[in-house]
């Protein structure tokens, strides 16, 4: 038995994730709160015991280890040769977009997609080429048509499948793969299938890998494996390529040599090593205790969050949070939360289309933290919905500010709503989704939009500043449908806070 219940202080130990404020509870980037498997923390102990740290080379264990696990647990038969270290996942996609691709070509992505590829196709001067997957409010597909049409393109060379998927959390069906293949192989396309997530599953359900489901897709494909998500091991930077077909392999081996990533530091084969070899009890620990985390965080946004969603998916211990009932963009609702509750989690348009009214909350951490995160999320979202119903229509709206004057610019909806001078109304900062305070000043009621932009003078406000654009009166239209605008009239709503 392992002690996932523990919290642990990451504060002051220089960690990314926990380099934030003090009242501040950080449940953004990917890695756990969890202390590592025991056996791991010995095996580098060990390791420290002796006192020499030169320039380290991999020895056949470090082989092994991968060899066997993936035979064990994945069902495929990985050949030694084919085997490549690198530090990271990330710096190895990033070279082998330099080696395989050049400048401006274009790199087919699945979105909603981890936000790193994009850095990754961008930084280096490719496109990215996105290929928005089918959403029914409950989970995800792959549109195969919109996929080939994206494959037709003669600036496609290469496609990166996140497997399983990160943020979505999905395991794609052999199906799926194999199709993903035999259209990628048919245009010409090499597929990086990124598989960091693979160990981190609902227990009982398997992922399959990419290169086990066909001939062909091995021949296409460069898989990245690695122990740093199941083990929680990212700092120590150790994952590794395989690449069956050896003329691809040559040129990335080529490729991770011109850009000085072939290297393993000290820890990263011991690391590695004593994961695959020793790991497996903690690693199913793990699963089960992140397995419930999941189901709590279900059953109690069901319960106490209906105006939001959770997509259930059975991999990763990252949350995808269906947010569009709030009708805002997540960066605003990130960004408010965490200003006013301190939860910081990653606002879902990092992740390409389709990701603008998600959250994504990572759930790896003792239960006592998920509770708080939880609660700190109800409050926001709750503060957040009831200002909208007490007040206002539910749209998107404009916020002008000059000097100490904030007004905000909305339809309204007279019969459902009723508003006037010195209510106190909770008002969202459009800028940084922040819930104030504050008391109605005036109302400004106008018929439509054209007769808005005819008397914005009568604002007396900064309304030049790019929160309108006065040239063209679309602006505002834009966010409305013309149904929507038929039947509500346009309001400022001049505003103090307090
Ligand atoms: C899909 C995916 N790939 C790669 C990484 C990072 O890999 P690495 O730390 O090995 O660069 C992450 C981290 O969250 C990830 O989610």
């Amino acid at each position: 038995m392992y002690d996932f219940d523990n919290v642990i202080n990451r504060r002051n130990t220089d960690s990314i994730k926990w380099d934030v404020a003090e009242n501040e509870l950080p449940m953004w980037v990917a890695d756990m709160d969890f202390s590592v498997a025991p056996e791991i923390a010995e095996a580098i102990t060990e390791r420290t015991n002796h006192p020499v740290f030169g320039y380290s080379k991999l020895c056949d264990e470090w082989y092994d280890s991968y060899i066997n696990w993936w035979k064990r647990y994945h069902g495929i038969s990985m050949d030694r040769n084919s085997l490549l270290f690198c530090p990271g996942v990330v710096p190895a996609i990033s070279s082998m977009i330099r080696q395989l691709t050049s400048p401006g070509e274009k790199i087919i992505l699945l979105t909603p997609n981890y936000n790193h590829f994009f850095y990754c196709i961008e930084n280096n001067g490719r496109q990215v080429l996105e290929v928005e997957m089918d959403y029914d409010g409950q989970s995800y597909r792959i549109n195969f048509e919109r996929l080939e049409n994206a494959l037709r393109d003669t600036m496609a060379c290469m496609m990166i499948v996140c497997n399983p998927q990160n943020p979505t959390g999905n395991i794609w069906d052999k199906s799926d793969l194999e199709r993903i293949g035999q259209l990628c192989a048919k245009h010409g396309v090499t597929v990086i299938s990124d598989e960091i997530h693979c160990d981190i599953i609902t227990p009982g359900r398997q992922y399959i890998p990419f290169t086990s489901v066909s001939e062909l897709n091995k021949e296409i494909s460069i898989t990245c494996i690695a122990p740093t998500k199941a083990f929680n091991l990212a700092g120590l930077q150790t994952s590794a390529l395989y690449i069956p077909n050896k003329k691809l392999r040559s040129r990335i081996s080529a490729a991770l040599e011109k850009d000085e990533l072939s290297m393993p530091n000290t820890f990263a084969s011991t690391a590695a090593i004593a994961a695959f070899t020793k790991g497996r009890g903690w690693l199913d620990e793990m699963n089960e205790y992140v397995y419930k985390n999941k189901l709590i965080v279900k059953t109690f946004i069901e319960t106490e969050i209906p105006q939001i969603k959770l997509i259930w998916g059975d991999a990763t211990y990252l949350l995808w949070l269906d947010c569009s009932g709030l009708r805002t963009d997540s960066k605003v609702i990130a960004s408010g939360l965490r200003k006013s509750t301190g939860l910081f989690v990653m606002a879902g348009s990092y992740y390409g289309k389709g990701g603008k009214s998600f959250l994504r909350m990572n759930v790896a951490c003792p239960e006592s933290v998920l509770m708080d995160g939880l609660k700190r999320l109800k409050k926001y979202i709750q503060s957040f919905s009831h200002k909208h119903r007490m007040n206002l229509n539910p749209e998107p709206f404009k916020m002008i500010k000059s000097g100490q004057k904030t007004i905000e610019l909305r339809l309204y909806d007279e019969k459902r709503q009723s508003i006037k001078p010195g209510d106190r109304i909770e008002f969202v900062n459009t800028e940084d989704g922040n819930i104030l305070l504050s008391k109605v000043e005036k109302l400004y009621v106008f018929k439509d939009f054209e007769d808005l932009y005819k008397n914005l003078s009568l604002l007396k406000c900064g309304y030049t500043d790019n929160n309108i654009d006065t040239a063209n009166p679309g602006d505002m239209s834009k966010y409305y449908s013309s149904e929507q605008q038929e039947k509500y009239s346009v309001v400022g709503i001049e505003i103090k806070l307090i």
